[in-house]
């Protein structure tokens, strides 16, 4: 297979030359799949694209017009492709449903951890011989009440690490995982997870029936001082909302991974350049806010098993042996 790997970093690049070993072709653009780069899939037998690139319905029509067959994804979500149009165009989508669900649930502890005790000022003020410990009160994990919406493959791992520190877990899931007992959470309705909650972290992917759903009601029936973590993706939450619940101190900490409009920002260095995403802007100006740029896959392990499963989805799509590889159908 010829392959086109789009908004590909050299990490990717190395991890993806040591899994191929059915000799593949290869060919790595660093930029993301859209409109205006979809040309460059020309030649090419399949597209390997990550969760910022753009799977439109046009972009597929090109993709179909370019002889594509195969859209590869790297990534557990494929919020960002048009599986329909995707069918229509007879092109087959693949995903890594699971490279390592302990990556994400430990960089979400991670930071639940780091606003709670106030890692990140802590840093810099020891850093200024300042060693002050006004403001930097935190609170004990033990004992309280964690509400996990989405108890899939991380759900779970983050479930597991917070009873660890001895926190009541409710969890939401409209499938129930039955690996999980009562013993480590009670499944509840989302209103509890709303009321009853010190901390919320969300685990559950994004579509219609989650999209927003930290918006300005979701956030009014929540405790003040809430901790409010998302690893999942940014459009779950009402970016203009948690805003004004961060300035009314409705919401104690907020610990993003995720961004709604980081497509344009995130895994690139703009250092030099201007920031001009006003909310992201805002959100940054808070103390009790950490911000970071999609990380929390990034581990070696991690890169390895996206990597392994990235190829053995081509591989069987090339052999035909589609019992062996992730697809992903239109409903
Ligand atoms: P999963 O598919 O194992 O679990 C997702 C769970 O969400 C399922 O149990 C599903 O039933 C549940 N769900 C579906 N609709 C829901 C709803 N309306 N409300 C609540 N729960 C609902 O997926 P996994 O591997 O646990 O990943 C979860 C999310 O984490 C992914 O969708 C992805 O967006 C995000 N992710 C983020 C990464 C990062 O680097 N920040 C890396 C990998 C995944």
């Amino acid at each position: 297979m010829r392959v086109a790997v789009f908004s590909s970093k050299p990490y990717d690049e190395n991890h993806l030359i040591q899994a191929n070993k059915h000799n593949h072709h290869f060919s790595f653009f660093e930029s993301h799949l859209d409109e205006t780069t979809v040309a460059l899939s020309q030649g090419f037998d399949a597209v390997c694209c990550f969760v910022n690139d753009t799977l439109n319905a046009d972009v597929i029509k090109h993709l179909e017009d370019n002889g594509i067959k195969l859209i590869a994804m790297r990534c557990a979500g494929f919020n960002n492709v048009d599986l329909e149009a995707a069918q229509k165009a007879n092109i087959t989508v693949t995903r890594v449903p699971e490279y390592s669900p302990y990556a994400v649930a430990e960089h979400a502890v991670a930071l639940i951890l780091a606003l709670n005790r106030n890692i990140h000022r802590a840093y810099n003020r020891v850093r200024e011989n300042n060693y002050a410990l006004d403001g930097l009160m935190g609170f004990d994990l033990h004992g309280k009440t964690i509400g996990v919406i989405g108890t899939g493959k991380i759900g779970l791992a983050f479930i597991k690490i917070m009873r660890g520190f001895g926190c009541t877990v409710n969890c939401y899931d409209p499938y129930p995982n039955p690996e999980i007992t009562p013993v480590m959470a009670n499944y509840v309705g989302l209103e509890k997870i709303w009321t009853d909650s010190d901390i919320v972290s969300l685990h559950c992917p994004l579509m219609d029936a989650t999209n927003h759903m930290i918006n300005q009601e979701t956030l009014a029936q929540m405790k003040d001082g809430v901790t409010l973590i998302n690893t999942s993706r940014g459009g779950l939450i009402d970016t203009g909302a948690v805003i004004s619940a961060l300035k009314s101190g409705k919401i104690g900490n907020l610990g993003l991974d995720v961004y709604e409009e980081e497509a344009e920002l995130f895994f690139e260095n703009n250092s030099n350049k201007i920031l001009y995403d006003d909310q992201l802007a805002r959100l940054l100006s808070f103390l009790n806010v950490i911000v970071t740029g999609h990380q929390a896959f990034f581990t070696a392990e991690a890169l390895t098993a996206i990597a392994q499963v990235t190829l053995n989805n081509i591989d069987g799509f090339t052999e035909g042996n589609f019992d062996t590889i992730f697809q992903v159908n239109a409903e």
